[in-house]
Formats: C-alpha cells, sequence, structure tokens
C-alpha cells in the first residue's frame, strides 16, 4: 500500500512538471528566446507616425492642433492608444477579428497568415484576435483604404458598402465630416493594423 502511495506521489509530481513545462515553459521559450521575439513598447511602436496621420493632421488642422498638438511620436501614440481604446470600447471586436488564420486560404483575401511576433507589442496584447466575423479580418486593414473611405464608412457604412450590416458611428464627426478626438484616432488606430512586422514600418519591409 506504502508503494502505492509513493507510486502517485511521484506520478503527481510528473504531471505538475509536465504541465508546468507545456504551459509555462515551451510558450516563453517560443516566444522569448528560442525565436528571439522582442516585445515592442507603444513609444518604440510609434517612433514614425504614419503618412495617414500626417494627412488627417493636413486635412483637419483645427481639431488636429486641438486634440494631439503637432504630428511627433508622442502625439502619434496617443492618437493609436486611444484608437485601440475606442475599438474595444465599442465592441468592434465583436464582429471583427484580428488574425488571418492559417486554412481557408484566408491568405488569399487578407495576405500572410498572422504570425505569434506581430502580437509581441504594446498595441496587442491584450490581443484581439476575436471570436466571431461578422465583419472582415481587420489584421491587415492599414493602408487598404484611405481615411476618407473610412470616415465616410464610420459616418454611414451603407454610402460606401451598400449591402453592409455594420452599425453607423456619426457621432465621432461633425455635420462636415470633421472628426474629433476618437475619431482621428479610430482611424489612425485602423491605419495601423498590419504594418508593423518585427517593429519595421511597412515601407521598409521587404516583402519575400
Ligand atoms: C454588427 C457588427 C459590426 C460591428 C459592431 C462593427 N463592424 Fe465593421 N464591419 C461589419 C461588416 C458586416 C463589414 C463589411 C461591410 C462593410 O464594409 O461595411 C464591416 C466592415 C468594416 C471595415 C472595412 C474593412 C474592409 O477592409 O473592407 C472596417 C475598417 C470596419 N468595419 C471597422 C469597424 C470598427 C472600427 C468598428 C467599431 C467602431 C466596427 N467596424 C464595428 C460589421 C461590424
Amino acid at each position: 500500500m506504502e508503494r502505492f502511495y509513493t507510486l502517485v506521489f511521484i506520478a503527481g509530481i510528473g504531471c505538475f512538471a509536465i504541465a508546468f513545462l507545456l504551459s509555462m515553459i515551451f510558450p516563453w521559450m517560443s516566444l522569448e528566446s528560442y525565436h528571439g521575439m522582442e516585445y515592442q513598447t507603444l513609444a518604440q511602436l510609434a517612433r514614425q507616425p504614419s503618412k495617414e496621420f500626417v494627412q488627417l493632421s493636413e486635412q483637419f488642422p483645427e481639431s488636429f492642433r486641438e486634440h494631439y498638438g503637432d504630428v511627433n511620436s508622442e502625439s502619434y501614440a496617443k492618437a493609436l492608444a486611444r484608437g485601440r481604446d475606442v475599438y474595444v470600447g465599442q465592441a468592434c471586436w465583436h464582429c471583427h477579428s484580428q488574425y488571418v488564420r492559417v486554412v481557408s486560404n484566408e491568405h488569399v483575401r487578407w495576405g500572410p497568415p498572422s504570425s505569434a511576433q506581430e502580437y509581441q507589442n504594446a498595441l496587442n496584447q491584450p490581443h484581439l484576435w476575436g471570436t466571431r466575423r461578422v465583419g472582415p479580418d481587420l489584421a491587415r486593414e492599414g493602408g487598404k483604404k484611405t481615411n476618407d473611405w473610412h470616415i465616410a464608412h464610420f459616418i454611414n457604412p451603407k454610402s460606401v458598402v451598400p449591402h453592409s450590416v455594420m452599425p453607423p458611428y456619426p457621432f465621432y464627426f461633425d455635420e462636415r465630416g470633421v472628426p474629433d478626438a476618437d475619431g482621428i484616432a479610430l482611424v489612425t488606430y485602423l491605419q495601423w493594423l498590419g504594418t508593423v512586422q518585427a517593429g519595421i514600418p511597412v515601407a521598409e519591409r521587404v516583402t519575400p
């Protein structure tokens, strides 16, 4: 009997060790040391303001200046973080995923499948993979559409996609279509999605 208990005890410790390896050491190895994936802070991500952010500052100088001041890495960081907050707050993730899967030829529609490295940064943690896809995946939305398209789409999705079931978000814009702080932030955030891999701005990335 005593032998039996000893065996169970050892097996218990063994199971604990395996669980420890599988759920902690292996993920850590694959993210940190094995593939050398570095975590990027918001400041690192925002080093170089996107051309869409610059465009917003030129097209809506008054609103931009009032809410964000000048175009620089600080104001860009502020807009990106705020955009993500609005995205979370409005539950955009309820209808949109941010994860291109390796199945069903998704790459044909949305580009290369998402990689672990893409989520190793301040704007992707906690991740917003989402569970449902009422609308399209947004992991690679940046640069796909113009700022104007996004603004028209937010004010009234049906004006650009006639059969859209996406709800309108007109309250981030005044009657002339000028975005407020949240409107600028949302567009800035969408235009950022998928443009950074391993910290390399999309313009400098070499496509294999
Ligand atoms: C009720 C579900 C629903 C919600 C909530 C929703 N969307 Fe959508 N969205 C859709 C659908 C459906 C489409 C596809 C039709 C269209 O383009 O309007 C879409 C399209 C889009 C597109 C165009 C993507 C492309 O490249 O064609 C963007 C960008 C977008 N949504 C952003 C957002 C953001 C940001 C929010 C939150 C503020 C949001 N959506 C909330 C359903 C939703």
